[in-house]
């Protein structure tokens, strides 16, 4: 039994960052994101009664992954299933360089493994699944706006995403300036660690984020794109603000990457309302609306490695599937 799958990875508008179980991938907060169209991870899982161990291929290169490894584990506690995998992965997204290549990984892990396994599953179900990857992954089982619920119960069965599809999805475009496409130092499972435990500010992070949620659903449903905007500047910034709070403190930004936010802000004093957004990684996020599109990225193209403008991404889905 084999299938192949097909996730497009998400950009957080409002943060996740921080976790109140580091077993079952459960947040400190809910959070808001927009996928992506351009970058992608397309992966086929075979369950194969026949083989001896577990393999995953990744770019056509033979891996050793332990979050990877967890993750077949579970999903064959999951599905009740002995069988070893091959996975066969292609990352069409700058490997952990801030642009959340775990996300679309994940989501399209868990979609092939249980259509691969025989089963129907709901995408909610692969949600939650996708979540013991890497939390955001819960996001790119959806397209367009997607909302993680944070969930109440301990067990983490209400923590899982769900779509909030809006008409100004198709309005807006979102610039990815890249700053460098090495790996992350500090990645954001171990970032958010430092964070949960070292700094004063999580605590204050948490409830601002949950706030921020409240009138960024609001913002989405009046399509006002400014707001939007605004919501999402800030939420970035107040994540990145409980970094420096961490003993040892630290930071995602590049001395590039304060250029390409000063870039920004004239962007808009020029009268073109464009607001950025950061990860767990040096890159800048810049959403605008689809008319400015190229204004904004011919404008970050010299502050940048490169430029790619992103629209949104539908949901995951099965591209092949061998019973
Ligand atoms: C800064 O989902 O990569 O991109 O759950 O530990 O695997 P783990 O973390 P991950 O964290 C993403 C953090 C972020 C913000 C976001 O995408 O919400």
């Amino acid at each position: 039994m084999r299938a192949t799958a097909i996730a497009h990875t998400n950009v957080a508008l409002i943060k996740y960052w921080g976790k109140r179980d580091e077993h079952l991938i459960l947040p400190a907060n809910s959070s808001l994101s927009f996928t992506v169209d351009k970058f992608y991870t397309k992966t086929t899982v075979e369950w194969d009664k026949n083989s001896a161990q577990d393999t995953f291929i990744l770019n056509g290169e033979q891996k050793t992954d332990a979050k990877v490894a967890r993750f077949i584990d579970k999903m064959r506690e999951e599905f009740g299933i002995t069988s070893k995998a091959i996975i066969t992965s292609e990352n069409h997204v700058p490997t952990a360089a801030g642009l959340a290549s775990s996300a679309s990984a994940f989501a399209a892990l868990a979609l092939a493994g249980s259509s691969a396994a025989g089963r129907d599953d709901t995408k909610e179900y692969i949600s939650r699944l996708a979540r013991f990857g890497s939390g955001s992954a819960s996001r790119s089982v959806f397209g367009d706006f997607v909302i993680w619920e944070k969930g109440q119960q301990p067990d983490g069965n209400d923590s899982f995403a769900i779509p909030f599809t809006n008409k100004l999805c198709d309005k807006m475009s979102l610039v990815v300036a890249v700053v460098s496409d090495k790996e992350k130092k500090v990645s954001s499972r171990d970032g958010m660690r430092l964070t949960v435990e070292t700094s004063p500010f999580f605590e204050k992070w948490v409830s601002a984020a949950e706030t921020d949620l409240e009138e960024m659903k609001k913002a989405i449903l009046n399509e006002d794109f400014i707001k939007v905007g605004e919501i999402t500047e800030r939420n970035g910034m107040k994540m990145h603000a409980t970094t420096l709070g961490a003993e040892p403190p630290f930071t995602y930004f590049q001395p590039q990457s304060l250029e390409i936010m000063d870039a920004v802000r004239e962007l808009r004093e020029n009268g073109i309302p464009a607001y950025f957004t950061m990860d767990a990684g040096p890159n800048v996020k810049v959403i605008c609306e689809r008319e400015n599109e190229n204004i904004v990225a011919e404008k970050l193209s010299g502050l940048a490695k490169n430029v790619l403008i992103c629209h949104a991404g539908k949901e995951a889905s099965v591209i092949s599937d061998e019973k």
